[in-house]
């Protein structure tokens, strides 16, 4: 956001890379994220709780030269209240394009630009890696203030997979959620 922002912890918020002596925090707002969301992310709280928190350091991009591949924190003081990923494609034919992922703001802090700065800061990083040419990503269609948020930020839909996620709670009852992919081109 710029000067712009009406109100709330806009200005406060300091958006940075996530380090690996940060990962703990960063698996402590994963595992919320994939609790308090089922329908949003792939990845599922019972199969992810157990891992430690040094095995998302692939996600940092510490390896990749060219950029493209990092994790972004947003910081109220201390705490980390939201974070978005990037994860460029390592396949030759792949590597202009980069998936989108993890974007999560702490619920208490939502509907304050907090997600916007995030998704601008991980835009703004992509422009600046070699060779990148294209943002994907893939929300559900339940996630209706998200598509809101990436078609701000300039991301175009590009088509529906229905029945992309299966839930089934623990009585057995089944849903089913759709995931729009969207893109934008850098
Ligand atoms: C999607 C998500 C990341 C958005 O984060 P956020 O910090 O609330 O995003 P923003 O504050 O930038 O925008 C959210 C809304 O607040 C509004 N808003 C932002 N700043 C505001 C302010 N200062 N005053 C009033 N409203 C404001 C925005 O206009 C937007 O409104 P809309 O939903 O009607 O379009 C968050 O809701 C979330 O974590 N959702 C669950 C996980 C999820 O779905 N992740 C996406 C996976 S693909």
């Amino acid at each position: 956001m710029t000067g712009t922002e009406p109100s709330g912890r806009g200005p406060d918020i300091r958006i940075a890379r996530i380090t690996p002596a940060q990962l703990s925090a960063y698996k402590t707002l994963r595992d919320e994220a994939l609790r308090l969301h089922p329908d949003a992310f792939d990845a599922d709280i019972e199969s992810e709780q157990a891992r430690p928190p040094e095995s998302y350091l692939g996600r940092l991009g510490l390896g990749e030269t060219r950029g493209g591949s990092f994790l972004l924190g947003a910081w109220l003081g201390q705490e980390l209240i939201g974070m978005i990923g990037l994860e460029r494609q390592t396949q030759t034919k792949l590597r202009h394009s980069a998936e989108l992922n993890s974007m999560m703001v702490r619920p208490e802090h939502t509907g304050h630009g907090v997600g916007l700065k995030l998704i601008e800061a991980a835009i703004g990083e992509a422009r600046q890696a070699l060779g990148l040419e294209q943002v994907v990503l893939r929300v559900s269609t339940s996630s209706q203030s998200a598509i809101r948020l990436y078609e701000r930020a300039g991301f175009q839909g590009c088509g529906v997979l229905p029945h992309a996620i299966k839930l089934v709670d623990k009585g057995g009852q089944v849903r089913y959620f759709d995931k729009l992919t969207m893109v934008l081109i850098l």
